[in-house]
């Protein structure tokens, strides 16, 4: 179905005439890593600059892009993103390669499965459905922001760690804020290989709550060892699993590292795809209509189910449109390990590889129109034809997202039951800046007035 709505152009960055250099590269990076992003980016295959001795790559082309995560990957490592998220994640599934990386991947993936996922959509909407209340309790503007986040917390907490007690939503929202607040200063030095003597704002507060946050899931894993009783959830599993090589389960050390990879991947995410979403439905009455109509046709008037997911299809188209202009992972990195040609560029071992998927997804010699809101580029026919390596918000290649499944049918369902209550409007005179931190964040939140209906 065609939707005749009128053009919108919805916030952007203006990305630099030319690659910055020196202190203004650092300001602005600073800021906002995405507005170093030089406009050459979004036009051509690969930019090439000096940060120091490094050599910055910024990649585009999606040949390119597959030659890193897929063809030569085991050239192009996770190294930044290791030194980046260590200090929180340790050597989980996130933030470890080759062998290590493997046997961790194939222990989570079980849960995972369809079959397995489709279980969880009454947690979706129940969430979603906390949230109606809430704002039915105070109405007018809401933080939709910050209601995202809690509410895809509460789904984490509820489907993979059921059992998880009330310690831990505080001390991962402590956490992960002052993660957020200094994670610009944590991506400069990791993608310009600074050392990590050099003084980080914001480090000796930021160790604290990290402290706190692995103190409190040690202690989860200690009262379920204790306890005895088999939960069937995802620590139950991962206790279970055997490191083919070693035969070795894994140790506590390793449980927190991937319990709280699950906990911190797999909210903050999904939260910023809905806010960004809700955010572009408030700007365009049409496509919010036209979802509104297709969710009463498709769930009769009861509550969201398993069963409606795959025929909420303008829903999702929607949703995949908005994580094209607003991917909630902005930026991903790689480092080389060897030396081989990217394209023209002879590379060599210690390059850091850049491949800004909010510039991939506005390429304008990629997209039409690129920086317009069209979930019409997501309808069946014309999303055949978009080439796999340039649409990725859940990257690509054997390190693509373990939890792509999971988030769409969570975003689907929550969204949709939202609508089925909600309308939204955006404040006159705010217009949210896209912000990357660890994920792409509304800059100033993302105050939306909230009507609701019966
Ligand atoms: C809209 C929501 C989400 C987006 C846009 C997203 C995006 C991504 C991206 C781009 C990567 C690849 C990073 C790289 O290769 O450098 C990734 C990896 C990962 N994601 Fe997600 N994610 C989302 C939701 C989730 C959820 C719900 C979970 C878990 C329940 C999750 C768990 C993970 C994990 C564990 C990895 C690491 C996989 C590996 O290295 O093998 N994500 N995600």
């Amino acid at each position: 179905m065609a939707i005749a709505a009128p053009r919108l152009v919805p916030p952007r960055i203006a990305p630099p005439a030319q690659p910055l250099e020196g202190l203004a590269f650092l300001a602005r990076f600073v800021r906002n890593p995405l507005a170093v992003v030089p406009q050459a980016a979004y036009e051509g295959d690969l930019v090439a600059m000096m940060r120091g001795k490094t050599p910055i790559l910024w990649i585009t082309a999606p040949a390119l892009v597959r030659q890193v995560l897929l063809d030569e990957r085991e050239k192009f490592l996770k190294l930044a993103q290791i030194r980046l998220l260590s200090p929180l994640l340790g050597k989980g599934i996130l933030t470890s390669e080759g062998a290590d990386w493997k046997w961790q991947r194939q222990a989570a993936a079980p849960m995972f499965r369809p079959q397995e996922l489709a279980g969880f959509v009454p947690s979706f909407v129940r969430a979603a459905q906390g949230v109606l209340e809430r704002w039915r309790a105070r109405p007018g503007v809401q933080a939709v922001d910050r209601d995202m986040t809690e509410a895809t917390f509460q789904v984490i907490s509820a489907t993979l760690l059921p059992s998880a007690d009330a310690r831990m939503p505080q001390a991962v929202e402590r956490s992960t804020g002052l993660f957020q607040r200094s994670g610009a200063w944590g991506q400069l030095y990791a993608v310009a290989n600074l050392p990590k003597w050099l003084p980080q704002p914001g480090r000796l507060s930021m160790a604290r709550a990290i402290g706190t946050l692995r103190a409190a899931v040690l202690s989860l894993i200690g009262e379920r060892r204790a306890s005895g009783v088999e939960k069937d959830d995802l620590l139950h599993r991962l206790m279970r699993s055997r490191d083919p090589e070693t035969g070795q389960s894994m140790n506590d050390e390793q449980l927190v590292d991937n319990l709280l990879t699950f906990y911190l991947a797999g909210h903050e995410t999904t939260a910023k795809a809905l806010t960004w979403t809700l955010y572009l439905l408030a700007r365009s009455p049409h496509w919010a209509r036209a979802l509104r109509e297709e969710i009463a046709r498709v769930t009769g008037g009861s509550d969201v189910n398993a069963g409606h997911i795959e025929q909420l299809a303008l829903t999702q188209q929607v949703l995949k449109e908005s994580m094209r202009l607003y991917p909630p992972v902005p930026l991903m990195t790689r480092q080389a390990v060897a030396e081989t040609r990217l394209g023209e560029y002879a590379v060599r071992a210690g390059a850091s590889v850049v491949m800004p998927i909010y510039a991939i997804h506005r390429h304008a010699r990629r997209w039409e129109d690129p920086d317009a809101f069209d979930p019409g580029r997501f309808a069946p026919a014309r999303e055949a034809a978009i080439p796999r390596y340039q649409y990725m918000p859940f990257g690509a290649g054997p390190r693509i997202c373990i939890g792509m499944g999971f988030a769409m049918l969570e975003a689907t369902a929550m969204l949709a039951t939202l609508l089925r209550r909600a309308e939204f409007a955006a404040l006159p005179g705010r217009e949210p800046a896209p912000v990357a931190r660890v994920t792409l964040i509304p800059g100033g939140g993302m105050p939306l007035a909230v009507r609701l209906g019966p």
